[in-house]
């Protein structure tokens, strides 16, 4: 199973009710897009639907697409209004050419950038917008690299293979779009370090959801003992005051489809 598929495996209530932080950070992202009424916009990697909805607010018609079943459900559920699909963004149709493209937190997801791109190019209107934001190169250093060696302390071989994440540089990702046929207007980085919930357990659940690949076929006691390791190795960096703070990093783009 491909890391993406694992993703698409994910539990859209949970998603929706303790990892909001993921659709609140990109209200500003929002802002870039910069919605207008009568367009058409494809939010890719729509989640449970809340940035789609306020895209939709905004005037635009709009389609959310999202690799997990769960989380398309959980969308629907939520805004019945809104049309809704599960989809591939490596290998995905739009019924009639975007005006926009509008991708929040996913694109991390997906080692194969060069086809995602190509698919988004053929999505948009010539002059059509891209724009997203995901996690950059830094993104998650101190969790990915603690995870690594945790599950290298406990004798699992090659521990980096389990590492489901795209984490570009800004000069990677700005050449790919470039080699497709973009523009790329605005590009920028920066850190956003962000604030787990759930108190002391708040890595340990954030591992559960977001870097269950590292841990997939370990038994129950091994999961313990390599989650025990990383909150070891990480408490005097990235728990403060009862908070797990972790280390987000951003890669954030505006590109025209020439
Ligand atoms: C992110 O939003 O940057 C992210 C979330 C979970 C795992 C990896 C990256």
């Amino acid at each position: 199973m491909s890391n993406y598929k694992i993703q698409s495996n994910w539990d859209g209530s949970l998603y929706n009710d303790k990892h909001a932080f993921v659709w609140q950070h990109g209200e500003d992202l929002l802002r870039l897009l910069n919605p207008k009424l009568g367009e058409y916009i494809l939010d890719l990697g729509c989640g449970t639907g809340q940035l789609t909805e306020k895209i939709a607010i905004a005037g635009a018609e709009i389609l959310g697409i999202d690799a997990a079943p769960s989380m398309i459900e959980t969308a629907k559920a939520n805004y019945p209004q809104l049309r809704f699909q599960v989809g591939d963004a490596r290998n995905f149709q739009v019924d009639k050419p975007c005006d926009a493209i509008f991708s929040n937190a996913t694109l991390h997801w997906i080692k194969e950038a060069d086809a995602v791109i190509a698919c988004i190019s053929q999505a948009l209107k010539p002059g059509g917008r891209f724009v997203a934001e995901f996690g950059y190169r830094r993104n998650i250093d101190a969790i990915a690299q603690a995870l690594e060696t945790s599950l290298a302390k406990i004798g699992i071989p090659e521990p980096q293979t389990r590492n489901p994440w795209y984490f570009p540089s800004l000069g990677e990702y700005v050449s790919k779009l470039e080699q497709q046929g973009f523009d790329v207007t605005y590009a920028n980085t920066f850190p956003r370090p962000t604030f787990l919930t759930d108190g002391e357990a708040g890595l340990r659940n954030w591992i559960r959801m977001f870097a269950n690949s590292f841990l997939i076929d370990l038994s129950a006691q091994q999961q313990a003992e390599v989650i025990s390791l990383v909150e070891a190795e990480l408490k005097p960096k990235l728990y403060h005051q009862g908070t797990w703070i972790a280390d987000y990093w951003r890669i954030r783009i505006f590109a025209v489809k020439l």
